[in-house]
């Protein structure tokens, strides 16, 4: 089996090294193509993940490549996490918005447009070639907005999957706090990608007995702590929202928050200066401690399992993935990009039939379809007015002297990679 990972010097590499070196049995992977432009940095990444193999005793091959064509060429899938514009673009995704008043968040409001009209373009492109060379081969996004880029990939007819590691991370979190091993937990998971909620928390698959009442009773302080949501809040609701739903509850106290503090991108790119002095370091052959602090938590052991499951060599027969809604949530357009369980195998993923959605959260959900809807035509034909609307829809936005300041700020901050700007 050969795998291809499009930003594959990426800092978060060795987490997904890692996760193919330990888990060889469920994805017995031959060749392994890490490709990306910034060539210095892919060495010493690639340096890296070839020590984690040889120590782990893997013997598949490790090639660093900066020829997308060549890297993907014959790959059974090809794992797409890249950045356009770096920790650089997304520092201002995070600052400018905070200057109207709005949450500055890579992938939540205004900051998650500007991301997206940057990265539709690219990573169509990808697809496109990926397509060429080889039209059998999955996609698996991880790149963000992966909701967006999701969509714009099936809109375009490509084979392709979203995801995202916010389920998998609760179902660690849900397991260790009721001592039950991760894969006894399924998770009722809803939503969007970065705007989903978990309904129920079952106990040996999807028809198991719900133990989150008992979860929320027990462990509700440490899972509001986590959320930095007030335990009150979820007691009320009886679900568990995801930590970007925190953006959308507490709008406000985000904002007074973020502008007291360096912003995440910086906080990254410290990290992302000492990672990559230690993946230089010879002696280093397993992924640093320090990796730990980034946001991508178990992200290797969900691109397994989904890769494994899509190449029909098992993995979990539930995953929670990004794909067409067709039907599922009845209150969507079939066409939208919905995260939810879904069988997953060869022929891709089959979402879960999933129980009526409190007007609550369906309310929420259809609004952000909306704005994805307009967000991806902003991306895909550009112009200024398209941006105005994508961002009047957006429900943390709403009001058009924000969506007016905001659209001349993105076009401003991201001028350099918008064809049409
Ligand atoms: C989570 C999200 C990812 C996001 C990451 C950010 O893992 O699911 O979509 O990219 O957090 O983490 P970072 O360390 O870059 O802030
Ligand atoms: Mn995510």
């Amino acid at each position: 089996m050969k795998l291809t990972v499009v930003g594959g010097g990426s800092t978060y590499t060795p987490e997904l090294i890692d996760g193919f070196a330990r888990l060889r049995d469920t994805l017995p992977v031959e060749e392994l193509v890490l490709v990306d432009p910034a060539a210095e940095r892919l060495e010493l990444v690639g340096g890296l993940a070839r020590r984690i193999f040889a120590k782990q005793g893997h013997d598949g091959r490790i090639v660093t490549t900066s020829d997308l064509d060549a890297g993907v060429d014959g790959a059974d899938a090809v794992l797409l996490q890249l950045r356009v514009g770096g920790q650089a673009a997304r520092e201002q995704d995070e600052t400018w918005p905070l200057e109207c008043g709005c949450v500055g968040q890579e992938t939540t409001g205004a900051g998650g447009l500007a991301k997206a009209l940057r990265t539709v373009p690219v990573v169509l492109d990808i697809a496109e070639r990926v397509r060429r060379t080889n039209p059998d081969a999955w996609i698996i996004d991880f790149t963000n907005p992966v909701g967006i880029v999701t969509r714009a990939l099936l809109q375009a007819g490509h084979k392709a999957v979203g995801l995202c590691n916010v389920a998998i991370g609760f179902q660690r979190k849900f397991a260790g706090l009721l001592g039950v091993t991760p894969s006894d937990i399924h998770l009722d998971h809803v939503g969007l990608n970065h705007l989903t909620w978990e309904t129920a928390v079952r106990l040996g698959g999807p028809e198991g007995e719900d133990a989150l009442p008992e979860l929320l009773t027990e462990h509700g302080d440490a899972i509001a702590g986590d959320l930095h949501l007030p335990r009150p809040l979820l007691d009320r609701l009886g679900v568990v929202p995801s930590y970007y739903l925190r953006y959308f509850y507490a709008h406000d106290e985000v904002v007074r928050e973020l502008g007291t503090k360096p912003s995440r991108a910086a906080e990254v790119a410290e990290m992302e200066r000492q990672l990559l002095t230690m993946y230089g370091d010879p002696a280093l052959d397993e992924k640093p401690e320090l990796l730990a602090k980034r946001g991508g938590a178990y992200y290797s052991e969900a691109a397994v399992d989904l890769a494994a499951g899509l190449l029909g060599g098992g993995g979990s027969p539930y995953q929670v993935v990004n794909t067409l809604n067709r039907g599922t949530l009845p209150f969507l357009p079939d066409d939208a990009v919905i995260e939810v369980q879904a069988a997953v195998g060869p022929k891709g993923p089959t979402p879960l039939a999933v129980p009526a959605v409190d007007p609550l959260y369906a309310g929420l959900m259809a609004n952000v379809t909306a704005y994805e809807d307009l967000a991806l035509t902003a991306a895909l034909r550009g112009g200024r007015d398209r941006v105005f609307k994508a961002l009047l829809a957006h429900p943390l936005v709403g009001q058009y002297a924000y969506a007016e300041g905001l659209t001349d700020r993105l076009i401003a901050h991201n001028r350099e990679h918008l064809a049409w700007a």
